[in-house]
């Protein structure tokens, strides 16, 4: 799709980068973070958190509502400040949004006043990007979503499944080396689901992204990881990082074999004592 764009953008990073950095693309140590909302009780929603990620890597974090995933990819994010703790995306320190840093909301958040396309070059405007070019990857991602047509639409005349196809095409257009996705296809049917989830996973191959994905789904999380952080209840600790070793590139029969099977009742069993999820 837009590989001479991507090739590009790889290339710079790739040459400054040693190979441990790779390692450690994503960095998470000791980090902590209480609510404290003037008028009411502080909420501690996520404690001791210690992961890594590497480049190119898909990792899933998976737990209970309200156990502090959206909290942690907002901190990733540099939405929200941390309490306490090392938080570092493309070797750098967060301290507020990174321009290599895509964020796909729980809602989608298009901005009313906008069409559909003019809300998916948000980034690149808000970048000063080459318009031009970017168009052109705009236009390639709305028609891998369905959405050709609506190009010219404002928000309010699309379904809410397709705001969110909106919302996802407005993530990827700048190409961001990491991509952040909070239960990016909760709101779109199943058949869409498993369509969008087959996607993304052809982007990421061709993109070399680092994908953060939040999910309700544990077979979601099975299918689309390298990797799935498990949270427990809040405060949100990690309770498990679990290995997916199936195969590459996957195609939607993985979902019910036997192997894929094996991991999400391995990761549910961390919730089927307290009843939550799925
Ligand atoms: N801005 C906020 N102020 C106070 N408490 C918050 C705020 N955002 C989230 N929380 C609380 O932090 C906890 C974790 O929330 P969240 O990260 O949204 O969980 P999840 O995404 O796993 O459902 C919840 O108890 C939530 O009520
Ligand atoms: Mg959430």
């Amino acid at each position: 799709m837009a590989s001479r764009i991507l090739g590009r953008h790889q290339a710079t990073h790739a040459a400054k980068a040693p190979e441990s950095d790779e390692d450690s693309w994503i960095e998470v140590a000791g980090l902590q973070k209480v609510y404290r909302p003037r008028r009411s009780e502080p909420t501690h929603a996520l404690s001791d958190i210690d992961f890594t990620i590497r480049r190119g890597e898909f990792v899933s974090i998976v737990g209970p509502s309200g156990c502090g995933k959206t909290t942690l990819l907002k901190i990733l994010a540099g939405l929200i400040p941390k309490t306490e703790g090392t938080v570092r995306v493309a070797n750098r320190d967060v301290t507020g949004p990174l321009p290599e840093v895509g964020m796909v909301f729980q809602a989608a958040t298009l901005l009313p006043w906008r069409t559909i396309l003019q809300n998916v070059m948000v980034p690149v405007q808000v970048q000063r990007l080459n318009v031009r070019e970017y168009r052109t990857r705009a236009e390639e991602l709305l028609r891998m979503v369905g959405l050709e047509t609506f190009a010219d639409k404002y928000p309010h005349e699309l379904s809410g499944g397709m705001q969110q196809r909106a919302g996802i095409c407005r993530a990827l257009v700048h190409n961001p080396a990491v991509l952040l996705m909070d239960e990016p296809f909760g709101a779109l049917d199943a058949m869409t689901r498993e369509y969008m989830n087959v996607e993304l996973l052809r982007i990421w191959r061709e993109s070399g992204q680092t994908i953060v994905f939040v999910t309700h789904s544990i077979s979601e999380a099975v299918f689309l990881s390298d990797r799935v952080i498990v949270l427990s209840p809040r405060p949100g600790r990690i309770a498990e990082i679990v290995d997916i070793d199936l195969g590459r590139p996957r195609d939607l029969g993985m979902v019910s074999s036997d192997a894929a099977g094996v991991h999400v009742k391995r990761i549910r069993e961390h919730f089927s004592a307290i009843g939550a999820i799925e």
